[in-house]
């Protein structure tokens, strides 16, 4: 008999998100055991659960949510209570380049996952959860004016978001249909430590501390909305306890920035902390062909979950953005292992020989 009082399934555990929401639950709860499902596509790396790797509450599964015998195996082995589904693809960029891998594993996947579940659950859905990590990329693009309210319709715009908009819709229709008990959440852009450079900020911190041109999309006036990754794992675990069964949750930073502003901003500081010339890291901006339709504006309303469940961001963007900067400049190792994609050996190392002694 399993000692914990709940077993909690995470997808896509090892990529930027999953691992600060992993290292959240898993210190926070040693009751709970959390199973944490992955690929390990090239997004997904487990140097960034190094600190939690031998808790005992916690489990590696490596597999794909494409795969539906994976799914069964797993319920029926663990009998989870709760699923906290993250596992996607995830970068606006690789979904222009190459949409069918969205649509695979954000849509199909999610809908393998959901199936799982149901056959597990279908005798007694009392007290399971069913959580869809969303984002707010799925209400389209905004003008200069207005919020992202859960009540906006849906506008997606890039395969990425339309993927993800499908995946939202077939959780809904899953708890309308089956009685499901399903949450969502949908959250602005994340920033923080352990986030793949190929997003703006490390990608752009990179860049900076090894002299390589920045290149901003189109004029850079977007903007964007800025939340500390930790504050959305945190949000997470707020709305996975507390949240209505059935309810989606807006997650947002009110912190808005115009791509070119944060960056000017990476640059000030970044020049500081390396001791170069003000205005040295500036001088790397290069603008380039905008990206193919390129999003104006996201910003989301977070009052429902402030209001309903008392959450809010705990950190200031500055220092927030500071704690960062001084994070990939402190990790050399982890940004050039990522870098040179040697990070890709570990699961190898760590994990295929110990299975094999
Ligand atoms: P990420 O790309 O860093 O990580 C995704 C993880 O999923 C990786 O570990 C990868 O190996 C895994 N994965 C991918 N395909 C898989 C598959 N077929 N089977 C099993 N695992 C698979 O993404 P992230 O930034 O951590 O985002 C996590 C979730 O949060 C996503 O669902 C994303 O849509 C959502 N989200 C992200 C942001 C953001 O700013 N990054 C904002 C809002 C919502
Ligand atoms: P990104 O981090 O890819 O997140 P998203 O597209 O999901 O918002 O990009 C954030 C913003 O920065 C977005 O407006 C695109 C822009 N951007 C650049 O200007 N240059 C770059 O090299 C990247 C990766 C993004």
């Amino acid at each position: 008999m399993s000692t914990f009082d709940k077993k909690i399934l995470v997808t896509g555990g090892a990529g930027f998100i999953g691992s600060h929401l992993l290292r959240l639950l898993v210190n926070k709860y040693p009751n709970y055991q959390l199973v944490n499902l992955d690929k390990l596509t090239y997004a997904g790396n487990l140097a960034n659960l190094k600190d939690i790797e031998n808790k005992e509450n916690y489990v590696f599964v490596k597999g794909d949510i494409r795969e539906t015998q994976v799914l069964d195996d797993l319920f029926a082995q663990y009998q989870f209570d709760g699923v906290i589904h993250l596992a996607a693809e995830s970068h606006v960029d690789r979904s222009i380049a190459h949409p069918m891998e969205f649509i695979t594993t954000n849509i199909i996947g999610t809908v393998n996952l959901l199936n799982a579940s149901r056959s597990a659950w279908k005798d007694n859905m009392e007290g399971k959860i069913f959580y869809h990590v969303s984002t707010d990329e799925v209400y389209g693009s905004l003008g200069k004016e207005g919020l992202f309210l859960e009540t906006t319709p849906y506008d997606p715009r890039s395969p990425y978001s339309a993927s993800k908009a499908s995946s939202d819709h077939l959780v809904r229709a899953y708890n309308h249909t089956y009685k499901l008990p399903i949450k969502i959440s949908n959250c602005s852009n994340n920033y923080g430590s352990y986030q793949f450079p190929e997003k703006l900020l490390p990608l752009f911190i990179h860049n900076i501390k090894n002299n390589k041109a920045l290149p901003v999309y189109g004029d850079g006036t977007n903007v964007r909305d800025w939340l500390w990754v930790v504050d959305h794992a945190r949000a997470i675990d707020v709305i996975f306890h507390e949240g209505k069964i059935g309810e989606t949750y807006n997650i947002g930073g009110w912190n808005e920035w115009r791509n070119i502003d944060l960056i000017h901003k990476m640059c000030e500081i970044m020049d500081k902390k390396l001791e170069r010339p003000e205005g040295t890291s500036a001088g790397l901006i290069t603008f380039v062909k905008d990206r193919a339709g390129h999003d104006a504006r996201y910003a989301i309303d977070a009052t429902k979950l402030k209001d309903d469940l008392g959450w809010e961001p705990s950190l200031q963007f500055e220092e927030g953005l500071e704690k960062t900067i001084d994070w990939y400049l402190s990790n050399n190792e982890w940004l050039d292992n990522v870098t040179s994609g040697d990070y890709q050996k570990y699961y190898q190392e760590q994990y295929v020989k110990r299975e094999t002694v």
